[in-house]
């Protein structure tokens, strides 16, 4: 498939995900009954009572990321956040509340459907520090050095060029800006056809990139003080369902897969200097 092709298949997906909430049911983001869902090991029980309480329910029940990437940033009073691919804006509204009236929080997003919950989500919360852009994360629409801190859920890994993911990135950060992104990542090599399928059962539509790709990508694309933290790391027994479902025979792959697919906060930085 190519970029445009994954682009649109992706954008497609997320706006039926985004109709599913508008009819007030939980967000899936797979064909199968896999994600969404209390039982949903990705996407289930990332935010505390603490913060589902304080955003709008169709915020909570839009989440389909794969991490909690405001609880692990350190955003300040005051800080420019910017999350990319923001869906139904729980990141957004979580952020705005830490960076507080004299910060702005920005969600962008390429699918109109996402776009309009998030606003919807907006409005109900009552925040004005907050602004939905509609756009693409390989283009962000926004000027040089003008934010504090990258965040992202669980959307990188759906993009077909992370290079200029990154440089993008990188280009919008103020230097010492933080760059601060739950994703999927796979440790160590999978068979590509596993590899596939297990990509599938976690993200519709996925290309996660292996660790030490994801490192030097974002050294090439200038950052520095790169960390890779797992947060969650899946088990076979997690997809066995799904995989059965494609066909796939999860005992006998088991030592290819268990353990190597995890969600993860991956931390870098802009230098100060250049
Ligand atoms: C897995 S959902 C995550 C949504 C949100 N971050 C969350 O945690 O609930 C992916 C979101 O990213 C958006 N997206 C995917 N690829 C994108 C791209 N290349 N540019 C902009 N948005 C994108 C989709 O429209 C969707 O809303």
């Amino acid at each position: 498939m190519t970029g445009s092709g994954i682009r649109d298949t992706v954008r497609e997906k997320y706006g039926e995900a985004a109709k599913r909430v508008t009819e007030g049911k939980q967000a899936e983001c797979c064909a199968s009954s896999c994600c969404g869902g209390s039982a949903d090991p990705i996407s289930s029980e990332l935010y505390s009572e603490a913060e589902t309480s304080v955003v709008p329910e169709g915020a909570v029940l839009a989440s389909l990321g794969c991490g909690n990437p405001t609880a692990l940033a350190e955003l300040k009073e005051g800080e420019t956040v910017l999350d990319l691919g923001s869906g139904g804006g729980i990141d957004v509204l979580l952020s705005a509340r830490r960076v507080g009236p004299t910060g702005k929080a920005y969600g962008l997003d390429m699918t109109d459907e996402m776009l309009a919950l998030a606003r919807e989500n907006q409005r109900k919360a009552g925040v004005d520090n907050v602004e939905f852009l509609k756009g693409e994360i390989e283009q962000i629409p926004l000027p040089d050095n003008t934010v504090d801190v990258i965040i992202s859920n669980c959307v990188i890994n759906l993009s077909a060029d992370k290079d200029r993911v990154l440089a993008e990135a990188f280009r919008v950060l103020k230097p010492g800006g933080r760059f601060a992104v739950s994703d999927v990542v796979v440790r160590g090599e999978v068979p590509s056809a596993i590899r596939r399928s297990v990509e599938l059962w976690i993200g519709c539509v996925a290309g996660a990139l292996e660790e030490r790709e994801y490192r030097d990508k974002l050294g090439k694309a200038g950052f520095e003080s790169v960390d890779v933290e797992p947060t969650r790391v899946y088990r076979v027994e997690d997809a066995r369902d799904f995989l059965a479902g494609s066909g796939i025979d999860a005992d006998a792959i088991a030592p290819q897969v268990d353990g190597k697919f995890m969600s993860a906060f991956v931390r870098a930085r802009k230098p100060l200097a250049g």
